[in-house]
């Protein structure tokens, strides 16, 4: 087709659509970029757009799902109180790790705008002494996990258009931190954002939309369209374990949790927090009949979220951290179902190019509608889906605000981080007086009884040190050895 015949046809359609302000820098257009904006035009499923915009007030009636609803139950991690079932449950685990059955999957597309950071989120500089960042520490906690099982771990990294190229960079420029081929990452896909009160889509310039990430939950869709998932099935791989880029506090892969999910038969298992007060802003994980489910804050009345379950208790308990194992199987079954994971829909603040008056607009409220999948919405298709319960210190601390915040800056992690690292060296037989600064390396030591191997009972560990690979050393408590680059 000819370029005037392909802009007539695009005209005519994009008015259809009440979007024809999409060619109105058209003029301006170099054929290349004409030629570029025309291919995104492609991408871009109108009649979903519209139908997603029209139905932006629209909120499920939680109040139905919650009639019925009871408090999910499930085991809690490092229970002392159910020793043979922990017992059990981490020799499953260990096995699958053993055998090659898990690999991990972590979602690093966000575009992280709460915490201000000029990089992708994974490329903050997190350890509290060695200053490594979000993707090494992970990156060493698989490795060692791997190294503990004898059989490596795969990794399966997404990414967005947005973090993609700096986050493939910066692991080359690193050696992969080690991981080589286990190492696949992989890129998620893109939604449009449109004007929150006219429904058009947005530009970020004169050739292109404003697109955004669309949601962790569009890890379903790329881990697919990658290939990854086929490859990963074709290993034998049959657990993952996917995680998300913010806590370093995780025990990434942890046997205990991956063991409990195989025993449950559970196709999606989640790892829950006890929330502090009922109207804590995080999921709410609530049981259903024979299902779960993961209620939004945001879309949960309050007399719901302080209303007590059939046990007394508060019913709405437990805390979502955006920590699940899935079956491999399930993923594929699930993909299918192309109504899977619905989108919700956020209203931002958006910068955007305003193409009928050529100008770039800075708003001052919020003015753009975005549209964005969750994981946790595959949870009510899963079969025995269940919950595992884990303390909030020991596995908790995102990194969501810039410093100032309340709490999930850098320095209320750090200080998350040191903690657990001193309460492990206490349980492996050393005496931490005066609280120092601390930090494990994972390649030192993933836990306590890895620790007890490596120092002698009685260790005292009174300045900030660094437990590096090779040992420890003393640093000084203000200053880290590496930085985000
Ligand atoms: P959040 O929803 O907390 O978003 O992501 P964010 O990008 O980190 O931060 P804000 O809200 O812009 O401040 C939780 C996890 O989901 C990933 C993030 O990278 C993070 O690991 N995520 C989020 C994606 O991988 N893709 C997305 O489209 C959205």
């Amino acid at each position: 087709m000819r370029e005037s015949d392909r802009r007539e046809y695009w005209t005519r359609r994009l008015r259809e659509y009440d979007q024809g302000h999409l060619l109105a820098a058209w003029d301006d257009l170099s054929p290349d970029r004409r030629e570029a904006l025309l291919e995104s035009l492609q991408a871009v499923d109108f009649d979903l757009i519209r139908r997603l915009y029209e139905n932006r007030g629209y909120k499920p009636e939680i109040g139905d799902l919650l009639r019925n609803a009871t408090s999910p139950r499930g085991p809690r991690l490092s229970d002392r109180a159910d020793a043979a079932r922990r017992r059990a449950a981490v020799e499953c685990g260990e096995e699958a790790l053993r055998g090659g059955r898990a690999a991990c999957v972590l979602v690093a597309g966000g575009q992280g705008s709460r915490l201000g950071f000029e990089h992708p989120k994974g490329m903050f500089p997190i350890g509290p002494l060695s200053r490594h960042s979000l993707f090494q520490i992970f990156a060493e906690k698989i490795l060692a996990r791997g190294k503990r099982y004898g059989r490596r771990l795969p990794l399966a990294l997404m990414t967005s258009p947005l973090t993609h190229a700096e986050t493939v960079d910066y692991f080359e420029r690193h050696e992969r931190f080690g991981l080589g081929d286990d190492l696949h990452i992989f890129c998620q896909g893109t939604m449009p954002a449109v004007d929150a009160t006219t429904g058009r889509i947005l530009m970020a310039r004169p050739d292109a939309l404003a697109l955004s990430p669309d949601g962790h939950g569009g890890m379903l869709a790329a881990i697919h369209r990658s290939g990854v998932l086929e490859r990963f099935r074709q290993e034998g791989v049959r657990h993952l374990f996917y995680f998300q880029v913010d806590n370093p506090l995780l025990d990434v892969a942890d046997p205990e949790f991956i063991g409990w999910h195989i025993l449950a038969g559970s196709e999606m298992s989640t790892l829950v927090i006890a929330k502090q007060t009922p109207l804590d802003k995080v999921g709410n994980v609530v049981q259903v009949g024979d299902r779960l489910h993961v209620v939004e804050y945001s879309d949960l009345p309050q007399d719901l979220a302080v209303r007590p379950g059939l046990d007394g208790k508060p019913l709405l308990w437990a805390g979502s951290i955006g920590v699940h194992v899935m079956e491999v199987d399930f993923l594929a079954r699930v993909a299918d179902l192309a109504e899977a994971l619905p989108f919700h829909v956020a209203l931002k603040k958006m910068t955007y190019y305003d193409p009928e008056t050529r100008t770039i607009v800075e708003p001052e409220t919020a003015n753009a509608v975005k549209f964005e999948r969750f994981i946790f919405d595959l949870i009510p298709h899963a079969e025995n889906a269940i919950v595992i319960e884990a303390a909030e210190n020991d596995q908790f601390a995102p990194l969501k605000n810039a410093p100032g915040a309340a709490r999930d800056t850098p320095e209320y992690v750090r200080d998350r981080m040191a903690a657990k690292c001193r309460r492990l060296l206490r349980e492996a037989g050393c005496e931490t007086p005066g609280d120092p600064i601390v930090e494990i390396s994972p390649l030192f030591a993933l836990d306590s009884w890895e620790l007890s191997q490596r120092l002698p009972r009685g260790t005292r560990i009174a300045s900030p040190t660094y437990f590096g690979p090779e040992g420890p050393i003393a640093v000084d408590a203000a200053g880290g050895t590496q930085g985000a680059g």
